[in-house]
């Protein structure tokens, strides 16, 4: 079996060689497409692959059209938003994620992306710190709950929400639950985002809830930047000048949000949460390990089309 690693943002080198010998180890080919420009070259790439290994990298119907011997792709990481699991389920493909591999790199960043607010980015103007401020966690999955840790110990109160998580298992993670959304961003000094982009939560944090949040308070999303209601974000910040926000990614009106808001507002041009060697190497053997498990055994314990 042919398995292609797609990655327009390629994994580390070490990371790569690791796949190769995952997959030549288990008697399969290997191949690898990386930092392409364009979706065509995605396209033709997956021509005569049988499995494929990708990060943000969008499969698209056009793609899965093309790629008429794919049985599997792996999104090495843990949002699948990007895709079309419609047209995957159509021409029987098997999608999987690899989730928990680069959830202690993307919620570092989160605490990191706290405290850059917290001093101003890193400007000589008097900040603030974190520890006695209350940090709300939006979803408590495997990101959400490593976040929570480190805020903890940082000395924060953490409270927490999460549509298919009990109140209990929450307190049992030492975290308050919240009974609403609206309670969660109405005490919490930051607001930590970790929900995945689908079509109930796109553009679902807006004015309100942004304006809910007390006097001096951040927002931060290391999330999908599509759940954000950008233009009711721009309004919120424009009423509320005590209030900041940053992502790890940009928005699309980013210009026009730096331009009136200055140090208030920050974002990465390109995702890096995930981008260390540590979830580089997880994500990516994992990815490699679940193709070659799916191949020897069927084993499809991590696929989200079911
Ligand atoms: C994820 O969903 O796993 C993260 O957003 C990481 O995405 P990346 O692999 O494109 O960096």
């Amino acid at each position: 079996m042919k398995v292609l690693v797609a990655t327009q943002k390629p994994f580390s080198a070490a990371a790569v060689a690791g796949i190769k010998e995952i997959v030549e180890g288990a008697g399969h080919e290997f191949a690898a497409l990386e930092k392409y420009a364009d979706a065509s070259e995605l396209v033709a790439a997956v021509a005569d692959a049988d499995a494929l290994i990708i990060r943000s990298d969008k499969v698209t119907p056009e793609v899965l059209d093309a790629a008429t011997k794919l049985k599997i792709v792996v999104r090495a990481g843990a949002g699948f938003d990007n895709v079309n699991l419609e047209a995957a389920t159509a021409h029987n493909v098997v999608v999987m994620n690899t989730p928990g591999q680069n959830s202690n790199a993307v919620a570092e960043l989160a605490v990191a992306m706290m405290i850059y607010m917290c001093r101003n980015q890193f400007t000589p103007a008097t900040g603030c710190e974190v520890q006695g401020k209350k940090l709300g966690i939006q979803a408590f999955g495997n990101v959400g709950r490593l976040v929570g840790k480190k805020a903890e110990a940082l000395g924060m109160s953490v409270m927490a929400i999460d549509p298919f998580i009990p109140s209990e298992k929450i307190r049992e993670a030492g975290a308050e639950p919240s009974e609403s959304l609206e309670a969660l961003y109405g005490s919490c000094d930051f607001v930590s985002i970790h929900i995945p982009a689908t079509p109930q939560t796109i553009g679902s944090i807006g004015y309100d809830l942004i304006t809910r949040m007390p006097k001096g308070a951040c927002l931060v999303n290391t999330a999908r930047k599509e759940v954000i209601d950008e233009a009711g974000l721009e309004k919120a910040l424009e009423d509320r000048p005590d209030l900041k926000y940053i992502s790890d990614v940009m928005p699309d009106n980013y210009e026009a949000l730096k331009e009136k808001f200055g140090l208030r507002v920050f974002a990465t041009p390109k995702k890096m949460g995930a981008q260390t060697a540590e979830a580089n190497m997880n994500a990516g053997l994992a990815a490699a390990r679940q193709i070659v498990d799916y191949f020897a055994t069927g084993n499809t314990r991590f696929q989200v089309n079911k």
